[in-house]
């Protein structure tokens, strides 16, 4: 099929690459000139492992390219709408300029019988206004949300746990196209759900919101355990063998960050209070609470630990990213302790595998360097932050020679603390005596 996807950032240029991998011809546009020079000699504007074999491939293929010039959709099938729905400055409501400018962009250019698909996360209601301006020039229009994680982003692509299309009431012609571009998984039997707008959209903010939710309540239990000694890994352990509760994402630590779970959760509280529904998730406000009270404690641990204060203490952060595997620094949890150490008065030195040019970008003023070694030099104490395979397996008897004080803060829950104990390190984590 031909194909087009507008937006190239994670998302976008992730579909784009995989459309093309699973035999599409795909075009891929960005208003972001630099962003679409770098796609086209192959690179990918940010990191996520195996994207840029794929593009390679692709671009190689000859079925992918990249351009700024909307008029170059002309003639696809598909049109996917890829583009970013951040969070509205001084609101929690999403900002829709990027979705409304792209479908306006794009309208010139559609020809009756094209589908347009949106992928963004949009607030219900979104994809029913759309279908009525895009409709008007003979295209049809479906929503069909995407799942991907970021570190897993083309292996989601490739292999949905699920697709989701959202149709017109008896839009058959949709459902077979969408069936078309996604040939491969219809192939696999992947489970696939055919439903109205609103259900479409509502099952994208609902999965983050769940998953918000249930990390933010291992967090609370966390917060729980600390004040009376119990250790909230093993009572995750515990609970989640109960296969109703399940382990994964019951992780505790310093809580979720990125470009998705926070404003998810924030455009969703506002949708619903625009539609007068607010009390029913008003206990997201508190999923959002617990999540930036980790941060807090964070602060006051490194606080604790440098024996009542940070100032003109060296304290070394290990992990920037939001999550391991990205280099995506967007609210991310990591980035916002080192900061507000720093704000306190540390000599804070910090280090991430992939994020520390993210980072610099977002904090020029924190001190970054390239590896663990250097950041923990003389330290104070050390904060892990982001559980980066590298950390994770860091040997305390060499680190411990490198240090000013053996203290460490395991802000992923992530180290063996009977190791590290038994190196003669202080260890402190969160929800862990
Ligand atoms: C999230 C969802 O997992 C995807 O399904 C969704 O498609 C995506 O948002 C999106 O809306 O585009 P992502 O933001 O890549 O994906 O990251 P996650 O893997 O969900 O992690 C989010 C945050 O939660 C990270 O900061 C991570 O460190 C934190 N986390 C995760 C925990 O603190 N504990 C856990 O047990 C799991």
């Amino acid at each position: 099929m031909k194909i087009s996807v507008i937006g190239c950032g994670y998302l976008g240029a992730v579909h784009a690459a995989c459309m093309a991998e699973l035999g599409h011809h795909v075009i891929g546009v960005d208003v972001d000139a630099a962003k679409i020079q770098q796609l086209s000699e192959g690179h990918a504007p940010f990191f996520e492992p195996g994207l840029p074999d794929l593009l390679a491939r692709a671009i190689d293929s000859g079925r992918l390219s990249f351009t700024t010039d909307m008029s170059e959709a002309t003639g696809a099938d598909v049109h996917f709408l890829a583009v970013g729905t951040p969070q509205q400055q001084g609101s929690y409501a999403a900002d829709l300029t990027y979705v409304n400018g792209a479908v306006d962009a794009l309208l010139p250019y559609l020809t009756a019988g094209d589908l347009v698909v949106g992928k963004s996360t949009v607030p219900v209601g979104t994809a029913s206004r759309l279908a009525d301006v895009v409709e008007a020039t003979g295209a049809r229009l479906a929503w069909n949300p995407e799942f991907l994680r970021e570190g897993f982003a083309v292996g989601d692509t490739l292999a949905p746990d699920r697709l989701v299309y959202g149709v017109r009431a008896g839009d058959e012609a949709s459902v077979a196209t969408l069936d078309e571009v996604y040939a491969a998984a219809i192939a696999r039997e992947t489970p696939r759900i055919v439903t109205d707008f609103a259900t479409a959209e509502l099952v994208k903010v609902s999965a983050n919101a769940f998953l918000a939710t249930k990390i933010s309540f291992i967090n609370a239990m966390a917060e729980v355990a600390e004040v009376t000694g119990a250790d909230v890994t093993q009572l995750a352990d515990a609970i989640g063998h109960d296969a109703r509760i399940g382990r994964r994402f019951l992780n505790a630590g310093l809580g979720f960050g990125g470009g998705c779970l926070p404003k998810d959760i924030r455009a969703f509280m506002a949708r619903a209070e625009e539609l007068g529904v607010d009390q029913a998730i008003g206990f997201l406000r508190e999923v959002d609470s617990i999540n930036m009270r980790r941060r807090s404690r964070m602060v006051d641990l490194a606080i604790e630990v440098c024996a009542g204060t940070v100032v003109g203490k060296r304290i070394a952060v290990l992990g920037l990213a939001f999550k391991p595997d990205s280099d995506d620094v967007r609210d991310s949890p990591a980035l916002d302790v080192a900061a507000r150490l720093a704000e306190l008065g540390a000599f804070v030195t910090a280090t991430d595998p992939e994020a520390i040019e993210t980072s610099r970008r977002l904090r020029p003023t924190l001190t970054y360097v390239a590896t663990a070694a250097e950041a923990v030099a003389n330290a104070d104490a050390v904060l892990l932050l982001t559980e980066w395979r590298v950390y994770r397996e860091l040997d305390p008897e060499h680190l411990g020679s490198l240090v000013a004080e053996r203290a460490i803060l395991d802000g992923r829950n992530c180290l063996d603390p009977a190791k590290w104990r038994a190196a003669g390190w202080t260890y402190r984590a969160l929800g862990r005596p």
